[in-house]
């Protein structure tokens, strides 16, 4: 699957078949998640991957009681060291890489399962020392996010996005204006063909101007 097409279709699964997932897919999903950047290639995170039954639902419950997660064969509950990049980066280290490349991990993941034909969905609502309790977690790691994974049982609509001009300013906070030229091609093609023909129709329109001008100042 292309990869454009793999991160336009991808949705959050909320609802999800009685079907098990096969450990091959289980493991490329993890291979992709080991994959995402992390700041100076600190792997600081890792993958407590889920299947009994009835941990499933008591993790469902530490979520905010979102018991739809029940049903998803997989959870992979992924755990930051923030340590790991304390002991380099200091407090940037905790505050921000450490989270970011989970989240790096996080997205790759769902955007795997997605291409294997599976469903997933990404779940930041937990108490975190429930999550804790349930799988064991020593003082020094904390729970970055839980991901569920399984066949969708659902097809959702697309949420509303943002239309990117919207989303980009040009250079600054609020820049909206570019030169023509380096703008309109970064939104088409077409759009830019036709800014350069018609700049290239106002020369020389511009340039007959000045020749009939200068002509009429001669004759005069
Ligand atoms: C940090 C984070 C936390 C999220 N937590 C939850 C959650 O607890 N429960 C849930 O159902 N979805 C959760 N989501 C999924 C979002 O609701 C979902 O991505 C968003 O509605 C857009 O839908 P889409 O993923 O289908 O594009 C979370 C997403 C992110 C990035």
């Amino acid at each position: 699957m292309d990869v454009f097409h793999c991160i336009r279709t991808r949705r959050s699964i909320r609802k999800y078949k009685d079907k098990p997932v096969v450990w091959d897919n289980v493991v490329e999903i993890l291979q992709a998640g080991k994959y995402a950047p992390f700041a100076g290639n600190i792997f600081n995170v890792k993958f407590i991957v889920v299947k009994n039954e009835a941990k499933r639902k008591a993790i469902a419950e530490a979520c905010v009681q979102q018991y739809w997660m029940q049903d998803a064969p997989i959870h992979i509950v992924v755990v930051g060291e923030p340590e790991k990049a304390e002991r380099y980066y200091g407090t940037r280290g905790v505050r921000l890489y450490t989270i970011q490349g989970a989240a790096a991990a996080i997205e790759n993941m769902l955007l795997t399962a997605h291409s294997l034909g599976l469903g997933s969905c990404w779940v930041g609502a937990f108490d975190e020392e429930e999550i804790r309790r349930l799988c064991s977690l020593p003082e020094h790691v904390n729970v970055q996010g839980i991901i569920t994974i399984g066949y969708a049982d659902e097809a959702p609509s697309p949420p509303p996005k943002y239309r990117i001009e919207h989303a980009m300013f040009f250079e600054k906070w609020w820049g909206r204006v570019e030169g023509p030229k380096t703008a309109m091609g970064m939104w088409s093609p077409y759009v830019k063909h036709v800014v350069t023909q018609t700049h290239k129709r106002i020369k020389k329109h511009s340039k007959k101007l000045v020749e009939k001008v200068k002509e009429k100042f001669r004759k005069e």
